[in-house]
């Protein structure tokens, strides 16, 4: 057996047979079948998916052999996975597993992610043996406490990378607070001669995943890293210096400084963002009801009777946009109002803001029980109205002393409208139903107003918007501006921006279904039928039902029943979602392209 040149410093201990990539160097059709053999298939498989004869796939697989060093293919299998770089493929058969190959390979995922690189800076010299192995624990406790996946580096450096196992909205702003969290740990174990500076990155990354979305530690890499890693050197010692994207990534999230978004960020406690209530539509459309219903609210209540009011349903739904309304009918009426915000609960660089709201014209801030006490005897003469917007990100508690203040108001000329993403129910805590707004679906010719709003009458990608978003007004205007700034309109193929990506992977991985699965799901541009769907499993046999049946029933998946003796099988539910996931796993089938 030829064997590859030791370099300096490999121990014989089974580096032996392990040669690196590129000294192997496989032509691409080598490549091709090297990961159809990983895929389990046989060589009258692989001669049809390449379209060539069985001859000829057995003369390459003896020169694939005679590079690998390998006599048969399970050695050739085994040996793929031991090569240091070799692009990852897709699922294997459960057969494969007797067949001496690693039960599951990775997917190639493509993911949204927070990338924060930091350094330590020590002012009096070189930083000692004991200061950086204290530094690198204080790293990986706090990579793990916020779920981030953690590569550490010589020189007390390291990056930690938010969101490869689970997408947060708030990632890039969590980011920070573990920044706060590695410096604050550090000047207190070490004093005012340590520093720690950093970069913050957003963007794309490519990964490889396990069914649970766990890196597997075969992939990973993105230029969003290489940014952070670069903006470290840049960034004054006791800050982090944002690029651009993760600037703009927390913008579109609401949150603000005075000043806008800062391209450094101190890292201190007392660093706060302020948030911002997204600005009402140019134009409201389709909501005729649910207007008349508030105007009436507010005439109520100009003829003084406050009371309780809730806006609630899904994100995106246009409750903001209502609340709006709502404060615009009031100052219209001369009502006197306050619209509040909830501050977003691991969104802080600084400490917890669990519980506070905040003023959204000022910079007043209040816990919600000062608050609840301020309006526990409320004054009895002027018609007021208290907009609290984004409830749902309060502590439960909180949410429930709101609740119960609302219901008090009945007797007073004060209304408390609450703006709450999901579903308050309204039996549970004897609320009227006919005090709850909850704006639905836009039926088409709205959906295509709101399109035309953005990109006039008649533009090309009209109906791909109006498919995709399902009227879902978030949907319609988000997609609206992605099609503005792409010229081409071809539907699948192209990749979603990533807040499109967090918007919608973040409600989907709230489920935790199993990646792997989807991604079978996901590579069909149509129906799958399940048989075809479980050939492909790489689970325990006995969980392919349940786990299936449990992305069904999270509305993920569509179930279709077989006609006339034809299998049952499923799609992904909502076009964007499948949009969001072939672009995920869009790189699987180019891995060896
Ligand atoms: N009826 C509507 N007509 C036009 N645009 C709308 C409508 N409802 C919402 N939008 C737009 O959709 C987006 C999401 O609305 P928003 O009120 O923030 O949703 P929610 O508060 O329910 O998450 C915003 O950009 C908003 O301007
Ligand atoms: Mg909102």
């Amino acid at each position: 057996m030829k064997q590859a040149k030791k370099t300096e410093g490999e121990t014989d201990r089974g580096a032996r047979d392990v040669r690196p990539w590129d000294t192997i160097s496989l032509s691409p059709r080598q490549r091709q079948i090297l990961s159809l053999l990983r895929a389990g298939k046989a060589n009258k498989e692989i001669a049809h998916e390449l379209g060539i004869g069985i001859g000829t796939v057995k003369q390459h697989l003896v020169t694939l052999f005679k590079k690998l060093g390998v006599s048969n293919r399970s050695m050739a299998i085994s040996k793929s996975h031991a090569i240091e770089g070799l692009p990852i493929d897709g699922p294997v058969p459960l057969d494969a597993k007797t067949d001496g190959a690693p039960a599951a390979p990775s997917l190639l995922e493509r993911r949204p992610v927070a990338v924060l690189s930091l350094e330590v800076l020590v002012t009096d010299g070189i930083a000692s043996a004991d200061l950086l192995r204290d530094l690198y624990r204080i790293y990986a406790e706090v990579a793990f406490d916020f779920g981030a996946v953690f590569l550490s580096h010589r020189g007390g450096r390291c990056d930690m990378i938010f969101g490869i196992r689970q997408v947060r909205r708030y990632d890039a702003p969590r980011a920070l607070r573990a920044a706060v969290a590695v410096s604050e740990a550090m000047k207190s174990r070490h004093g005012d001669t340590v520093f720690i500076r950093g970069g913050l990155a957003y963007g794309y990354v490519f990964a490889s995943t396990d069914s649970d979305g766990e890196w597997t530690g075969e992939a990973i890499g993105g230029t969003a890293i290489a940014t952070a890693r670069a903006l470290v050197g840049r960034a004054q010692p006791g800050s982090v210096g944002l690029a651009p994207k993760a600037q703009a990534t927390i913008a579109d999230l609401g949150l603000d400084t005075s000043n806008g978004i800062p391209a450094i960020v101190p890292l201190n406690r007392e660093f706060r963002w302020r948030r911002l209530m997204s600005p009402p539509p140019l134009a409201l459309r389709g909501r005729i009801v649910e207007i008349q219903a508030l105007r009436k609210r507010i005439m109520h209540l100009k003829s003084g009777n406050g009371g309780f009011s809730i806006i609630d349903g899904e994100s995106g739904m246009g409750k903001t946009a209502l609340a709006h309304v709502l404060a615009i009918t009031a100052n219209k009426e001369s009502i006197t109002n306050e619209a509040w915000l909830c501050a977003i609960p691991d969104s802080q660089p600084g400490s917890a803001s669990l519980g506070r709201l905040e003023r959204s014209d000022s910079h007043d801030v209040e816990t919600v029980e000062d608050f609840c006490r301020r309006f526990a005897h409320p004054p009895a003469d002027a018609p007021h109205l208290l907009i609290i917007e984004d409830a749902h990100l309060l502590p439960r508690d909180d949410l429930l002393q709101l609740i119960e203040l609302g219901m008090r108001l009945n007797e007073t000329s004060v209304l408390l409208a609450i703006v709450y993403r999901g579903r308050i129910n309204a039996d549970k805590h004897q609320i009227d139903a006919g005090s709850i707004i909850r704006p639905g679906h836009l039926p088409d010719d709205v959906a295509t107003e709101i399109i035309e709003d953005h990109l006039g009458p008649g533009h090309p990608g009209t109906t791909w918007v109006r498919n995709m978003a399902r009227g879902v007004p978030n949907f319609l205007t988000r997609l609206a501006a992605y099609v503005e700034h792409e010229d081409q309109v071809d539907g699948p193929g192209r990749v979603p921006t990533s807040e499109l990506f967090v918007l919608v992977a973040e409600r989907i991985e709230a489920h935790n279904l199993d990646r792997r699965l989807l991604y079978g799901v996901a590579r069909h541009s149509k129906k799958i039928e399940i048989p075809a769907l479980q050939e492909h499993w790489v689970g325990m046999t006995d969980e392919f039902e349940p786990t299936l049946k449990q992305a069904i029933e999270a509305g993920v998946l569509t179930l279709t029943r077989g006609r006339r003796g034809k299998p049952d099988s499923v799609e992904i539910s909502h076009p964007l979602v499948k949009w969001v996931f072939s672009a995920a796993f869009a790189s699987q089938d180019r891995a060896f392209g």
